[in-house]
């Protein structure tokens, strides 16, 4: 039972958390690792314009994480939110909720990202848009889409 779940912004590079992002992309993403998920890791970190988000429990353990990337065009700025997971061993109590508000508290903290925050799931992963929708993000397209503007 996870007795709290603390959103923060992964910003440091240590082996043990490669190791724990490494983790979870191969649950996303199975070969990850083979494709140098821990490489990827450190240039993210580098990259002013990504965002790692983790949640961590009571004893600083990592059960998720999202990343978020600012988008600039010429007509507007948003941030995309990507590959979101959690802990197979941990779903389904609120981690992935957690992850999706801490991501548009983001945004709408920062006005200088833009007025938007987006991401794409697939209408038939129930779980994911379930997570999504009750995190906070609205449906304003079609089932395929989610984003929230963050001010009206
Ligand atoms: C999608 C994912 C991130 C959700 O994370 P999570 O921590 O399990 O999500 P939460 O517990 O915050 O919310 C999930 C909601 O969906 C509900 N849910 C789960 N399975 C469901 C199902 N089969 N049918 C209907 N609702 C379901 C849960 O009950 C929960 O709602 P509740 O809080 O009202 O009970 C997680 O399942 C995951 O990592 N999946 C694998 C990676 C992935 O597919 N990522 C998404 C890429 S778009």
């Amino acid at each position: 039972m996870i007795k709290k779940i603390e959103v923060k912004e992964i910003k440091k590079y240590t082996p043990q958390m490669a190791a724990a992002v490494e983790y979870h992309m191969e649950l996303l993403m199975p070969g990850a690792r083979r494709r140098g998920t821990q490489e990827r890791f450190k240039n993210l970190l580098k990259n002013p314009n990504a965002i790692l988000l983790g949640a961590f429990d009571e004893h600083d353990a990592l059960l998720g994480i999202v990343t978020l990337y600012k988008i600039e065009t010429l007509g507007r700025k948003t941030v995309l939110f990507e590959e979101c997971v959690v802990d197979s061993r941990f779903r389904d109590m609120g981690v992935g909720q957690a992850l999706t508000r801490a991501a548009i508290d983001y945004v709408v903290k920062r006005p200088e990202l833009g007025d938007r925050i987006e991401g794409t799931v697939n209408e038939k992963h129930i779980p994911a848009w379930n997570c999504y929708m009750k995190g906070g993000m609205h449906d304003r397209h079609n089932k395929a889409f989610f984003w929230v503007r963050v001010w009206d």
